[in-house]
């Protein structure tokens, strides 16, 4: 299926930010998105040129992991290993966040999908633009109706004003009860988590303790989801287990 995909024109894609968001809304992208299984979602992305962060890229870094995973993290946009090699996390604080997975009995791939606010590299990572995150949202949103997790893990700011909207500082997310919701989930909502993105943690040492208690929180959330929905914890998990 040929899904039509809005190509900014290079004119807006220099444009400043308000013209470049308008540029990712066009509806015609939008219901295109909307409506893509994962091989197409996979080559939109692949060929996207909606936001100037295509011009530098190498490749753009869809995701990993378990598409029918319970667990969602989503971190801020690939650095350069990760658009060297394709694969989110796969640098430094790649290896951090793996350690943090392993934590709660996580593994990367195992009912885990990791994913970024932005798919394309920013130029000597930087942080993503307002502009930069609505354009790339769309993708997003489509991973998070697609993998339908029961939990989303949003790791420092960029993620979570993808996901929650531009909500003030990470301090003031953490520890609150969130939720995500759009209209590609029919009325579900899915519980949200914000914690610190492991490359601040890199930097930050002391509030290592502060993602621990994020961690726990998240853990006994998705325990509660499970025990609410009753019965075995997914299909997948159960597939998994040879059940
Ligand atoms: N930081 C991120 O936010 N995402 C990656 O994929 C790598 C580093
Ligand atoms: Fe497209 Fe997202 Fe890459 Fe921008 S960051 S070019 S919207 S895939």
């Amino acid at each position: 299926m040929t899904v039509p995909v809005a190509a900014a024109t290079p004119e807006a894609r220099t444009d400043p930010a308000g013209s470049r968001a308008f540029a990712g809304a066009v509806p015609e992208r939008l219901q295109g998105i909307a409506s893509m299984a994962w091989p197409e979602l996979r080559q939109s992305v692949a060929t996207c040129r909606t936001c100037c962060l295509c011009e530098e890229r190498r490749q753009a870094v869809l995701g990993v992991g378990d598409v029918n995973a319970d667990w969602l993290f989503i971190g801020e946009g690939p650095g350069a290993e990760e658009d060297a090699r394709g694969e989110p996390f796969v640098g430094v604080a790649g290896k951090l966040l793996d350690a943090m997975l392993a934590a709660i009995d996580l593994q990367r791939g195992h009912d885990v999908y990791i994913a970024n606010a932005v798919k394309c590299r920013p130029p000597a990572n930087r942080t993503p633009e307002p502009a930069e995150i609505a354009a790339c949202l769309p993708y997003l949103r489509r991973q998070i109706a697609l993998i339908q997790p029961r939990l989303i893990v949003l790791l420092g700011r960029a993620a979570a004003h993808a996901v929650l909207g531009d909500v003030g500082s990470l301090a003031s997310l953490r520890g609150r009860s969130l939720e995500y919701t759009g209209p590609e989930l029919d009325g579900r909502t899915i519980p949200v988590v914000v914690t610190y993105h492991p490359a601040y943690l890199l930097r930050t040492l002391p509030d290592k303790a502060k993602a621990w208690e994020d961690l726990c929180r998240a853990r006994a959330l998705m325990r509660s989801a499970k025990a609410a929905a009753g019965g075995p914890p997914s299909p997948q998990a159960d597939e998994r287990a040879g059940r």
